[in-house]
C-alpha cells in the first residue's frame, strides 16, 4: 500500500509536554532504538533501552487476577511454582455489586499482585458492552449499560494504578462477540458509538488510564488496532489520551503503515519472529527512507516514557514505587468482601435464608457444586492460590451440624466437550487453548495442508460456512490435532457424533471410527484408560462424504466422574428424602470462553430436566447458578429460590453458603437483563448477530433500553436483585436552584428485620425530544447500608451532560430544554418515586456540551 504525504500525517500527535528529561532521552535514542519500543520482545514484554535507563515494559493478563507465567515466545505455561494469585470476582460479578468502592478495591488487589509479580501493565479491565447473551467473554466485561460501566471502570483504573501498575482497558471497541472475532466488521451509528459503546472507555481515560488495548474486530471496515477514527481522532485527539495504545495479541495486520499512522503504539502477539513484526524491521525501513515521518515514532517513545514515569518505573520514581503484595490475608478478605456484594438473589418465595437448626440433611446436586472456574475462560484464566467451591463452602460452614450429601448431575449420554485447560495446543495469536484444525486440499492423507486454524473444540457445522475458497465440501478433508493431559486416571469414553466419515486416533492408534452410510447423524463411542498427568496426542480425521446437505462432526467425552453420575430417577428419590435440596448449576468455562460464543441460550447438559424433576420432588429447593451471562430458565415458576452467583472468585463457595444461611444479606443487582428467550434480545431479534458484518441495527436500544422500548417482559430486569430485608422509599424532592441542573433527594428506610444494603437507582426519561430516546436511562446510583429501622437520605445531582444525547446530524452532545421525568427505582422496572423537573437555559438556546 502506498501512502501519500497527506496520509503520512494521519497520526495525530498529541501535544504532550516534552520536559527536558524526555527531550534529552528522545534526542539520545537512535532510530532503531525508538523502533524497539514499538513492538514486543517476548510474548508479554517490550524491551527497554538499558543504556539510557529505559526499563522493559512487562505485561500480564488480566482482568481478575495475574495470569500464570508463560514461556517467552510460546503460550505454554512456564510451570513456575510461585505464580499463583488471588482469583477476584470476574467483570459481571464485580459490576453486580453496583459499588464503585468495590471496583476500586478490586483494582487495588489486582494492581498490588501484578506489582509483586514484577508487572508494569495489567491487561484489564475488560469493559465491552454486553450486546448478546451468547458472547463468550461477557463474564470478563461489566454490563449492558454505559453509565454503570463508566462509574465502575474509573474506580477500577484508579485502584490498579494506585499500585504503580498501568491499567489497560480493553477491547477498544465494539468487541461484542467472539463469533469471527478477528474479522467481523461492526457498523454502529455514530450515536450508538457515542452513547453506548464508548462512554466506558472515555471514563477510563478521564480517570487517567495509561494504556488501552485495541479490539480484534473491525470498526467501519478498519481493524480496531489500526483504526484512524477510533485511535487518532477520538482517543488521542478528542479525548487527549496521553498513554499507549497496545494491540490485542495478533491484532495487527498487513503492513507497518496502517498501525503506525492510524494510532497504534505497541504491536503485541503477532504470529512472526519478534524482529519481523510489522512495527519492527519494516517500520524502521519506512522511517529511514522517509515514507513515515520520525515524529510518528517519537510520539510513541514519548508515550512510553510517560507511562513508565507515571507508574514509577523510571529513575528517581522507582524508589517510591509500591512493592505490591500477593496472596495475603488482606487480599483474601477483599475477595470475600467483593463477593459478598456480587451475588444476586433473583427469586425468593420465603425459603431463604435457611435456618440450620431446622435442617438435618442437605442434598447438593450439580457439577458446578464441585467445579473450580479460575483456570478457565481463555486469557483471563488464573492459577488461584485456592478456590472454594459451593460444596466445600457448605461443608465448611455447616461442619458436622448438618449431613451434606453430594450427587453429580446426570450426564447426557453423549457427554460434554473436553475442557480447554486440559489441552496444551494454543492458538498462536491469542494463547487460547484448543485444537489446530488442518485443512487438506484432497480427500484424506497425501493432500497438502492449505489452511491451519486454531479452534477451541471439535464441533464442525457446515451449515454455517464452507472455508474460504472452497466451493464444494467434497474438495477437502480435515484433521484436528491437540495434546490432552488428563487430571484424573481412569476410564474415559470418547464420543464422536455426526453425519460424515470421521475417526479419532490416540497416540497414533485408531480408537474409534464412524462411517457414513446414508448421511444420517449417528454416534460412535469407545472407551480408553488414561493416566493422570500423561500427555496424549489426539487426532480427529474428518473426510468429505457424498450425501447430506448439512454436515456435522462433534467430539465429546465422558470422564470417570461422569460414570458414577446418578440417574434422574435416583436423584428424584434422594431429593424426596432430603430436608433441603440445593442445585448448583449454570454455566462454566466450557461454554463461556474466549474465542467462541455459546451456541445456545439454554443451560448446558440436562440441567433443565434435572431442575424440573427436583422441583417436583421437593418444595425446599434452592437453585444456585454460576455464570457471567444470562441463561434460559424454563423452570423459573416451579422453584422457590434462585441465587445467581456469577463467577465470584476464589471465595465464591464460602460466600454462597453464608448467603444461603443468612449470615450475609445479598445486595447484588443485575448488571444485565435476563431475557426470557434469546430472540427477545436486540441483536437476535433483528437477525444482526452475524459472522461478517453486524450493523448494530438496534442502534442505541441495547439491553434494557431495547426491552423498555419494545415493551418486552424480561425474565429478570436490569438492576434487579432481592434482599432478606425490605426498603421503603419516600419524600422525593427535586430542587432546581442548587448545584447542577437538578438535585434529587429521597429518604430510604430499612423496614425489615435484618441489616442490609440497597442500591438506589436513578433513571431519567426525556419527556419530549427532537430525536428518539430510550424510555429511560440510568443516570445515578447509590448503595446504602442500613440497620433495621434505620433510614438515610440519598441525593443525586444531575448536570447538563446527564440530560444530553448525541445528536445524530449535528454530531455533538446536546441537552434540549423541556421536562424530564425522574424515576427513583429499586430496579429498572421497580419504580418507587417519580417526579418531573423542567430544564431551561436563560438564553433559551440549546448549545453543544
Ligand atoms: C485477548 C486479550 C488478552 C491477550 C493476551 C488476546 O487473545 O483478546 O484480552 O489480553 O490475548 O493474552
Amino acid at each position: 500500500m502506498k501512502y501519500d504525504e497527506g496520509t503520512n500525517k494521519a497520526k495525530q500527535l498529541v501535544n504532550q509536554p516534552t520536559d527536558n528529561h524526555t527531550g534529552d532521552t528522545l534526542a539520545a535514542l537512535t532510530l532503531a532504538e525508538k523502533v524497539h519500543l514499538c513492538h514486543a520482545a517476548t510474548l508479554f514484554s517490550v524491551c527497554g533501552i538499558a543504556r539510557l535507563g529505559i526499563p522493559d515494559m512487562v505485561m500480564s493478563d488480566g482482568p481478575h487476577g495475574v495470569r500464570e507465567e508463560l514461556a517467552d515466545d510460546d503460550w505454554a505455561p512456564r510451570g513456575d511454582v510461585d505464580d499463583s494469585c488471588s482469583y477476584l470476582p470476574t467483570g459481571t460479578a464485580l459490576a453486580a455489586t453496583w459499588n464503585s468502592d468495590m471496583a476500586k478495591r478490586h483494582g487495588m488487589v489486582l494492581g498490588a499482585e501484578a506489582r509483586e509479580r514484577g508487572k508494569d501493565v495489567i491487561l484489564g479491565p475488560g469493559i465491552n458492552i454486553i450486546r448478546t447473551p451468547l458472547c463468550g467473554r461477557n463474564f470478563e466485561y461489566y454490563s449492558e449499560d454505559p453509565y454503570l460501566v463508566a462509574v465502575l471502570v474509573g474506580e477500577e483504573v484508579r485502584g490498579i494504578q494506585s499500585q504503580g501498575v498501568a491499567a489497560c482497558a480493553k477491547h477498544f471497541a465494539c468487541n461484542s462477540q467472539e463469533l469471527n472475532r478477528f474479522a467481523v466488521d461492526a457498523l454502529p451509528s455514530e450515536r450508538a458509538l457515542r452513547e453506548i459503546y464508548l462512554p466506558g472507555f472515555k471514563a477510563a481515560v478521564d480517570a487517567g488510564l495509561l494504556t488501552i488495548m485495541g479490539a480484534y474486530n473491525r470498526l467501519r471496515g478498519q481493524w480496531c488496532c489500526q483504526n484512524d477514527y477510533l485511535l487518532n481522532q477520538v482517543l488521542k485527539t478528542e479525548w487527549g489520551f496521553a498513554g499507549l495504545v497496545v494491540s490485542d495479541w495478533g491484532g495487527v495486520h498487513n503492513n507497518c503503515f496502517e498501525p503506525a499512522l492510524y494510532g497504534l503504539d505497541i504491536e503485541m502477539g503477532t504470529h512472526r519472529p519478534f524482529d519481523e513484526y510489522f512495527l519492527a524491521g519494516d517500520f524502521l525501513k519506512a522511517l529511514e527512507n522517509g515514507e513515515i515521518d520520525e515524529a510518528v515514532v517519537d510520539d510513541t517513545c514519548r508515550r512510553y516514557l510517560f507511562v513508565m514515569e507515571r507508574i514509577g518505573a523510571m529513575g528517581d520514581g522507582a524508589a517510591a514505587r509500591p512493592a505490591g503484595e500477593r496472596n495475603t490475608a488482606h487480599h483474601q478478605a477483599e475477595c470475600r468482601a467483593i463477593a459478598d456484594e456480587a451475588m444476586v438473589l433473583l427469586k425468593n418465595d420465603g425459603l431463604l435464608p435457611l435456618d440450620k437448626t431446622g435442617i438435618s440433611s442437605l442434598l447438593v446436586i450439580g457439577s458446578n457444586a464441585m467445579c473450580r472456574h479460575a483456570g478457565g475462560g481463555g486469557s483471563a484464566g488464573v492459577k488461584p492460590h485456592y478456590e472454594i467451591t459451593p460444596l466445600e463452602g457448605l461443608q465448611q460452614y455447616l461442619s458436622d451440624a448438618v449431613r451434606v450429601e453430594y450427587c453429580p448431575d446426570p450426564m447426557p449420554a453423549d457427554g460434554s466437550p473436553i475442557p480447554n485447560h486440559l489441552l496444551s495446543t494454543a492458538d498462536q495469536s491469542s494463547g487460547v487453548k484448543g485444537w489446530v484444525r488442518k485443512r487438506y486440499d484432497r480427500h484424506d492423507v497425501g493432500g497438502e495442508v492449505v489452511e491451519e486454524t486454531a479452534v477451541t473444540e471439535v464441533d464442525l457445522d457446515w451449515n454455517e460456512k464452507l472455508p474460504d475458497g472452497v466451493a464444494d465440501a467434497h474438495e477437502w478433508s480435515l484433521r484436528y490435532v491437540t495434546t490432552l493431559t488428563p487430571e484424573k486416571s481412569g476410564t474415559y469414553t470418547f464420543v464422536l457424533r455426526g453425519n460424515r466419515d470421521a475417526g479419532l486416533n490416540v497416540n497414533g492408534s485408531i480408537l474409534l471410527k464412524r462411517r457414513d452410510e446414508d448421511g444420517a447423524p449417528d454416534t460412535a463411542c469407545s472407551k480408553i484408560e488414561l493416566i493422570a498427568g500423561k500427555p496424549y496426542e489426539l487426532v480427529v480425521r474428518v473426510a468429505p462424504n457424498e450425501t447430506g446437505s448439512s454436515k456435522h462432526v462433534k467430539l465429546t467425552w465422558l470422564t470417570p466422574d461422569d460414570a458414577t453420575a446418578t440417574s434422574l430417577a435416583e436423584l428424584r428419590e434422594k431429593a424426596r428424602q432430603a430436608d433441603v435440596v440445593i442445585y448448583v448449576g449454570g454455566l462454566s468455562h466450557l461454554e463461556e470462553i474466549e474465542g467462541r460464543d455459546r451456541k445456545t441460550y439454554r443451560l448446558p447438559g440436562l440441567q433443565d430436566e434435572v431442575i424440573a424433576a427436583l422441583a417436583d420432588a421437593n418444595p425446599n429447593l434452592v437453585i444456585m447458578m454460576t455464570g457471567g451471562s444470562p441463561y434460559a430458565m424454563p423452570w423459573v415458576d416451579q422453584v422457590p429460590a434462585i441465587l445467581h452467583m456469577g463467577y465470584a472468585g476464589m471465595e465464591a463457595g464460602a460466600v454462597a453458603a453464608r448467603i444461603l444461611f443468612g449470615e450475609v444479606n445479598p445486595s447484588g443487582k443485575l448488571p444485565f437483563t435476563f431475557p426470557i428467550k434469546l430472540e427477545d434480545s436486540s441483536a437476535h431479534c433483528l437477525d444482526d448477530y452475524q459472522r461478517d458484518v453486524c450493523y448494530y441495527k438496534e442502534d442505541i436500544f441495547v439491553g434494557y433500553r431495547w426491552f423498555d422500548q419494545r415493551d418486552i417482559a424480561p425474565l429478570f430486569c436490569f438492576g434487579h436483585g432481592l434482599s432478606y430485608t425490605s426498603f421503603d422509599y419516600r419524600d422525593l424532592e427535586i430542587a432546581t436552584d442548587g448545584e447542577g441542573i437538578a438535585t434529587i433527594s429521597c429518604r430510604v428506610t430499612n423496614t425489615g428485620l435484618m441489616t442490609g444494603a440497597e442500591v438506589v437507582q436513578l433513571y431519567l426519561h426525556d419527556c419530549e425530544c427532537s430525536v428518539r430516546r430510550p424510555p429511560q436511562e440510568l443516570k445515578g446510583f447509590r448503595k446504602v447500608y442500613l440497620d433495621p429501622g434505620e433510614s438515610t437520605s440519598v441525593t443525586f445531582i444531575l448536570r447538563e451532560s446527564d440530560l444530553a444525547f448525541f445528536h445524530p446530524t449535528r454530531r455533538e452532545w446536546v441537552a434540549e430544554e423541556g421536562d424530564f421525568e425522574v424515576r427513583v427505582n429499586a430496579s429498572s422496572r421497580d419504580n418507587r418515586l417519580t417526579g418531573v423537573f423542567s430544564f431551561s437555559r436563560p438564553s433559551g438556546e440549546s448549545r453543544p456540551l
